[in-house]
C-alpha cells in the first residue's frame, strides 16, 4: 500500500498567510501541520510515501523530510500546477502508485485517539475504504447517507440539506482502480476533479465501504484560522499533561522499529537545541 499525502491547495481561508507559505507549514502547537497527516501513515505502517504540492512548497517539504530516509520511510514529491481537485493525486501520482493500492491524506487533515481502524481498513480493503465523522456542521462537508442495515447509499458534496451528520474525512483507502477511475472523472462546476466522484463511482459498483469513526477519536480539519488555533490548544493541552509528544515522526520512526537506536541518535544529534531535541533526547533515555 502506498501513501500519499495532498499538500498544496490555495489556502485561501488563511489569506494574508496564504499569500507568503503553504497552510501545512503553519505551526499547530510545536509542528508543522504535516506532521499530522504523515504520522498517521507512518503508524498505518505506510512506508512510501507521495507528497503532492506546488512549486513553492516542494522545496520547503524537501528541506523537512528530504528522502524520508532519517525517518525509515521514502518519501517522493510530485507536482500540482493548480489546486484542480483532490482526486487528481491519482493522476499524479500514477507512476509512484504502480500496481498497488494507495491511501490518500489530506495535508491539512488531523488524527488522534485510538487509530487502529485506519490499519485495519488498510489490511481488509477492497475497492474502496472511506469514513463517516459525525459532525455538527454537516453542510461543510462531503456528506454520507446510511441505510437501515448501515451501509452507504449516498454521497453529497456540501449538501444544503444534508441526510446525515456524517462527514467524510480526507482519509481514503483505495484498491489499484483509483487511477482509472480518477482518469474518467470529469472536472466539477467549480472545476476540480472531485474526490466524491471518484467515490461515487465505487459507491454504484457496490465496492465502497464506509467505516464509522466513533467519537472517542478526535478529527480535526484545519482550513481557517479558528480551527487552527483550536488544534493548536487542543495538541498543547494534550502534551503538556502527559508530557508526550503527538505525531512526532522522528519519535514513531523508532518506536516502530523504522531507524535503529544508532540511527535515532544520530538525528537527534542533527537537531539544534531545542524543546524538540530535549523530548527526543528522553525518549532515547527511556528507551
Ligand atoms: P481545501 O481545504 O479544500 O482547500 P485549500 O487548502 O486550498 O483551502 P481554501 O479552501 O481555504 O482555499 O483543501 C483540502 C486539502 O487538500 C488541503 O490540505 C489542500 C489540499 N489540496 C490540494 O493540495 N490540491 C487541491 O487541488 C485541493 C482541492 C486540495
Amino acid at each position: 500500500m502506498k501513501g500519499i499525502i495532498l499538500a498544496g491547495g490555495a489556502g485561501s481561508r488563511l489569506y494574508p498567510v496564504s499569500k507568503v507559505y503553504s497552510k501545512q507549514l503553519t505551526l499547530i502547537y510545536d509542528k508543522p501541520l504535516i506532521y499530522y497527516p504523515l504520522s498517521i501513515l507512518m503508524l498505518s505502517n505506510i512506508r512510501e510515501i507521495l507528497i503532492i504540492s506546488n512549486e513553492e512548497t516542494i522545496p520547503l517539504y524537501q528541506k523537512l523530510f528530504d528522502d524520508g530516509s532519517d525517518f525509515g520511510v521514502r518519501i517522493e514529491y510530485a507536482l500540482q500546477t493548480a489546486p484542480n481537485g483532490i482526486a487528481e493525486s491519482f493522476i499524479l501520482g500514477e507512476k509512484f502508485i504502480g500496481n498497488d493500492g494507495a491511501t490518500l491524506i489530506l495535508g491539512d487533515n488531523i488524527f488522534y485517539g485510538n487509530i487502529d481502524f485506519i490499519y485495519r481498513a488498510i489490511q481488509k480493503n477492497e475497492g474502496a475504504t472511506i469514513f463517516g465523522y459525525r459532525v455538527n456542521d454537516p453542510e461543510r462537508y462531503g456528506i454520507v447517507e446510511f441505510d437501515e442495515n448501515g451501509k452507504a447509499v449516498s454521497i453529497e458534496e456540501k449538501p444544503k440539506n444534508p441526510r446525515s451528520n456524517f462527514a467524510v474525512p480526507g482519509l481514503y483507502v483505495y484498491d489499484n482502480e483509483v487511477v482509472s477511475i480518477a482518469k474518467n472523472i470529469k472536472p466539477s462546476a467549480r472545476g476540480e476533479l472531485e474526490i466524491t466522484d471518484v467515490n461515487n463511482v465505487y459507491l454504484k459498483k457496490g465496492m465502497l465501504n464506509v467505516e464509522k469513526i466513533g467519537r472517542g477519536v478526535a478529527w480535526l480539519d484545519t482550513g481557517t484560522p479558528e480551527s487552527l488555533l483550536q488544534a493548536s490548544n487542543f495538541f498543547g493541552v494534550i502534551e503538556d499533561r502527559q508530557g508526550l509528544k503527538v505525531a512526532c515522526i522522528e519519535e514513531i520512526a523508532f518506536h516502530k522499529g523504522f531507524i535503529s537506536k544508532d540511527d535515532f541518535k544520530k538525528l537527534i544529534s542533527k537537531i539544534p537545541n531545542s524543546l524538540y531535541k530535549t523530548y527526543l533526547e528522553k525518549v532515547l533515555k527511556e528507551n
